[in-house]
């Protein structure tokens, strides 16, 4: 494991995307996994800029995303869908054929997480996989528990991860229950991994995470065993190491 530790939520942004923009510069039809939630906001602005000064090109650059909530079509404003066209999807030159999310309003759930991840194999598998850490320590959204042999599926999601998330939905609407997510057999395939966390609320996950025992009740505990695992963390998610 490579760590970074760095002075700011605003530096960690700024040295993802430049692990980022490294791949994309070296590798021409580079396969990038992509997260959501707020840990990487700064680091998809950081490569709209990079891209805005003439530095990025996306245009052969392909893109996964990780997860998606059952029931929310690509245009509620709730889907993850909807919030990579907000921060990333809209701003660069990413072509449309090049983009792949998981449908959360397919009619069957089931069938579309087997497609997408028959879709996944077929270009190759991921190059880079850029990661967030859930408070109770889950990747995507392989709740804790979740298997390591897993692959693309449908979960019922934690009420911990409900009432997290619900911060981003508006008032009185619910976090569904369930979600389609690569899995983390999916997530453990990528050639390379990149785990980003700020806040002090992520120090002990993050932690625990990279220095505990491996365990299924920490699903980020796997992550020790990725051969080419980077990662950037600030100064406070770093405080216990
Ligand atoms: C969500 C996503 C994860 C993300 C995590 C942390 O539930 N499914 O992919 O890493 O929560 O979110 P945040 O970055 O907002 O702390």
């Amino acid at each position: 494991m490579k760590l970074y530790t760095v002075d700011s939520p605003v530096a960690m942004s700024r040295k993802a995307a430049l692990l980022v923009a490294r791949l994309i510069v070296t590798k021409e039809n580079a396969v990038l996994g992509l997260p959501t939630g707020e840990t990487p906001n700064g680091m998809y602005e950081a490569l709209v800029q990079m891209h805005d000064a003439g530095l990025l090109d996306f245009s052969h650059v392909r893109t996964f995303n990780l997860d998606e909530y059952v029931g929310l079509g690509s245009n509620d404003p709730n889907s993850y869908h909807c919030y990579m066209s907000r921060y990333l999807f809209s701003k660069v030159n990413l072509s449309a054929v090049n983009i792949h999310t998981l449908n959360g309003a397919a009619t069957s759930p089931e069938q579309e997480c087997e497609r997408y991840e028959a879709q996944l194999r077929a270009q190759g598998g991921t190059d880079l996989q850029i990661l967030g850490i859930g408070s109770n320590g889950h990747i995507a959204f392989n709740e804790p528990g979740s298997n390591w042999g897993s692959i693309t599926r449908v979960v019922n999601l934690s009420g911990v991860t409900r009432q997290r998330n619900s911060v981003h939905f508006a008032k009185g609407t619910d976090v569904p229950s369930t979600a389609m997510t690569m899995g983390i057999k999916t997530i453990m395939n990528a050639r390379e991994i990149l785990l980003l966390a700020y806040g002090s609320d992520k120090a002990d996950i993050t932690y625990q995470a990279l220095n505990g025992p491996i365990t299924e009740r920490i699903p980020a505990s796997i992550l020790q065993l990725h051969p080419a695992l980077t990662v950037v963390l600030d100064a406070e998610a770093a405080r216990l190491f």
